[in-house]
């Protein structure tokens, strides 16, 4: 049985201050948990000197592959592991399109975070045109495989499929197109892996879940939880969802 997680990607939003106050609102507002585990992701200015403990963890939303050096702009592991960093979101979408990462380098960061000791949260998905071109499936698959090269075991790793156009649009996939997609990526992962490891590793769904959607999305077969990037901002709908999710 495969523990759901619940993640937050605040993306570019919230400073250090309203980040702290939004964490403090959530755990108040949030009751008892039991079941799963929740990932606050602030911006890198946000991570330092939270105090939060299980079922609540911390997430970064990128890393860089190198330990230190000339590399104007960029956040090792070490820095993040001082900030008690326990996940990292690899590959978002918007790195990929806005900040042209690719799969190489996608998979150099998954590997230098399973390395220190930080569980990559690796995000795949297809865009609107990929989709219409009937190339969603090879993309999902490229990207899956491109981005667990070299990688030993599945142990520390999450994927987030993550449809790029479902993402902030309001759009979700159809629950037919989700669980056949977490059907796909569970099937490449034992081609990949021994079969013990890839049932047991999570495979979020992420793009435009909410508080009204979360109910029917996670009750479809394969998602093990999800990515959240707007109403994770939200103390009263993530807590919402967070409920559902650890209901289910
Ligand atoms: P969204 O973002 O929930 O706002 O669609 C999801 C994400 O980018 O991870």
């Amino acid at each position: 049985m495969i523990k759901s997680i619940v993640a937050g990607n605040w993306k570019m939003n919230k400073t250090p201050k309203n980040g702290k106050l939004f964490i403090s609102e959530v755990l108040a507002n949030m009751g008892q948990i039991s079941n799963i585990d929740i990932i606050f992701c602030p911006p890198f200015t946000g991570l330092y000197n939270l105090n939060i403990s299980p079922p609540f963890y911390l997430g970064a939303q990128n890393c860089y592959f190198e330990d230190s050096g000339p590399y104007t702009g960029e956040i090792s592991l070490n820095m993040l592991l001082e900030c008690n960093v326990e996940y990292v979101i690899i590959g978002h979408s918007e790195r990929r399109r806005i900040f042209n990462e690719d799969n190489d380098s996608i998979n150099k960061k998954v590997l230098k975070a399973i390395e220190s000791g930080i569980k990559p949260m690796l995000c795949i998905g297809e865009t609107i045109d990929e989709m219409n071109a009937g190339k969603a499936y090879n993309i999902i698959k490229k990207q899956l495989i491109s981005g667990l090269n070299n990688i030993k075991s599945l142990k520390n790793i999450i994927i987030a499929y993550e449809p790029v156009w479902a993402i902030g649009t309001g759009l979700t996939a159809s629950s037919e197109q989700i669980n056949e997609v977490h059907e796909f990526i569970r099937k490449i992962l034992s081609q990949l892996f021994d079969d013990k490891e890839s049932n047991n590793t999570p495979i979020l769904y992420g793009g435009s879940v909410n508080s009204a959607n979360a109910n029917e999305l996670i009750s479809i077969d394969g998602v093990n939880g999800f990515l959240i990037g707007g109403a994770s901002l939200d103390v009263i709908k993530f807590s919402k969802i967070v409920k559902i999710v650890n209901d289910q």
